[in-house]
């Protein structure tokens, strides 16, 4: 039988879904303001449901949809049923239960008054299912009404009616965190104006992926991989995200946004930041995010360098062997924007560990397909005794953390082919999540929803953090975006294709 270590104890791998949740949560009502809206239909609403059926909610838990859409009860939650039973086949009777714990709140977002009805109605649904005032707010809303619904919920007098001691009120904030590093902190200020840092969550759902979360244990819970993670041993880093999509319907959003804010600010800067931070003392969130933050600190500004920043705007072309549009073409966006859908940015970090190695992190939209992966590219054996033999030099060793599609870890090494020449071959060491278990598992919501649930910081940002990514990034944002030659800075590439022709090379080198 397969064992595992949790909480240190060796468990039998049949019993792993000890680690899918936690016990002892506190009930409590989950508020989400935008509940008409796209996240909160498609992500938020089915998590919570999957949830429910894996015992990840505590009960008892009320969870109240807001926005100002005129639903009945009835009507949003025959709208929520169709996504959630699309995610998980349950009984009629199943599906009653957690209807029974759904409501909706009609509100006006910019309205005091409606907030102080909100705050009465919350008050009798507590006592009503006794969740003992504990509230967590998720604002899954355009950015533009954070600051208005945060400040509106501190004026009505929501967060004060519970007792302090004794409950818990909790916001939960989607990226983006404000478009550069001014609009972040006025963001930041008008959320400090009732909520302490301690109450805020500010969500990135990458970091609630198994492999991006796994990437601290290979690093510290292994012996053999940390002397090696340097300078030293380390020839450079490839982090891409790639997507096979386009903007959808969101071009209201990107135009303003673009690759950099959308991607970079956030998730890339996340990943770069688990691979190459120092380690913790402790595997607790301030300790960790402590760590991250120096990391950021350490990354040399943006200055132009050569081949420092390629960005690309797609083209049409074809994926999947179906026609698409290019970007110009797309409903909403214009026709002369100049707005990069593509980025392979090279950072360079400032640190004893890390001189000399570059870091590349790629991110596009309409690329050849769908895939987010971190390679660790190590250098090539120092001598190597085979190459009078070989006539050839030796391929180096490659450590692959897959996330999408396959989330797992992969090491190339070298080997000896089997035969009476001496050949080398490269063979690939192989661990899957999807095959080495079979239970059932948290997806990237679930698990961010959970822990603002329980008050685990680990997985959210910091606001320090935050102005510290911002800081690095706004300079960039403005002279890519103010540059007289904008233009001629953005390179063209056909959808379907791996980017521009400049980045495209090293692309495909970190994902063959
Ligand atoms: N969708 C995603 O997959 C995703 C992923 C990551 C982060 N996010 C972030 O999550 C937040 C919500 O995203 P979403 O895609 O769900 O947004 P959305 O569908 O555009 O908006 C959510 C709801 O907000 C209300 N609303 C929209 N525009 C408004 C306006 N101009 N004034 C007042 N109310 C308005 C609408 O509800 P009512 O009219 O009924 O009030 C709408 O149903 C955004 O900040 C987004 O950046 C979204």
């Amino acid at each position: 039988m397969e064992q595992l270590i949790v909480d240190g104890k060796v468990c039998d791998l049949e019993n792993v879904c000890d680690c899918l949740t936690v016990t002892d949560l506190d009930p409590c009502i989950i508020v989400i303001f935008g509940a008409s809206g796209d996240l909160a239909t498609r992500k938020l609403m089915p998590a919570l449901f999957r949830m429910w059926i894996n015992n990840s909610l505590p009960d008892p838990v009320a969870i109240v949809g807001c926005a100002r859409t005129a639903f009945s009860r009835s009507e949003f939650i025959s709208r929520i049923k169709k996504e959630c039973l699309i995610c998980a086949s349950v009984s009629e009777a199943q599906w009653l239960e957690f209807s029974s714990r759904l409501y909706y709140f009609r509100l006006e977002y910019d309205s005091e008054q409606t907030f102080v009805q909100l705050k009465n109605y919350l008050k009798d649904l507590d006592r009503e299912k006794d969740t003992q005032g504990n509230l967590l707010f998720d604002l899954a809303v355009p950015p533009h009404l954070y600051s208005v619904i945060a400040e509106n919920i501190g004026q009505s007098g929501i967060t004060r009616q519970f007792p302090k001691e004794s409950s818990w009120c909790r916001l939960v904030v989607e990226k983006p965190f404000g478009s550069d590093l001014h609009t972040s902190r006025e963001l930041d200020k008008s959320l400090h104006l009732h909520f302490t840092e301690q109450q805020i969550f500010r969500i990135d759902h990458y970091l609630a992926k198994e492999t991006v979360q796994n990437i601290l244990m290979l690093r510290f819970a292994n012996a053999i991989f940390e002397p090696l993670w340097n300078r030293s041993y380390i020839d450079y880093v490839g982090i891409i995200a790639a997507e096979k999509i386009g903007i959808e319907n969101r071009a209201g959003y990107y135009e303003k946004s673009g690759v950099i804010r959308d991607m970079f600010q956030n998730h890339m800067l996340q990943l770069l930041s688990l691979i190459a931070m120092e380690p913790p003392s402790h595997f607790e969130a301030d300790r960790v995010r402590d760590e991250k933050l120096k990391l950021f600190r350490s990354i040399r500004p943006f200055n132009g360098r050569n081949g420092e920043v390629i960005l690309g705007q797609y083209e049409s072309g074809t994926i999947d062997s179906k026609p698409v549009p290019g970007y110009h073409e797309e409903n909403g966006v214009a026709n002369d924007s100049l707005t990069p859908t593509f980025a392979l940015l090279r950072f360079s970090i400032d640190n004893w560990r890390w001189q000399g190695v570059p870091f590349y992190l790629v991110s596009g939209k309409r690329l050849k397909r769908k895939e987010t992966r971190i390679v660790i590219q190590f250098k090539e054996v120092p001598h190597s005794l085979f190459r009078d033999v070989l006539n050839e030099s030796v391929v180096a060793n490659r450590l692959i953390l897959s996330i999408y599609p396959e989330e797992g870890i992969t090491l190339s090494f070298q080997t000896k082919s089997p035969g009476a020449k001496v050949c080398l071959r490269t063979m690939n060491m192989n661990f899957s999540y999807q095959e080495s278990y079979k239970g059932v598992s948290l997806e990237a919501y679930e698990k961010v929803l959970l822990d603002c649930i329980v008050g685990d910081h680990m997985l959210f940002w910091r606001q320090d953090g935050v102005e510290e990514a911002w800081s690095l990034l706004t300079p960039l944002l403005h002279s890519c975006e103010s540059c007289e030659n904008r233009a001629q800075q953005l390179y063209s590439y056909p959808a379907g294709s791996w980017g521009p022709s400049a980045a495209s090379e090293f692309v495909e080198k970190i994902i063959s």
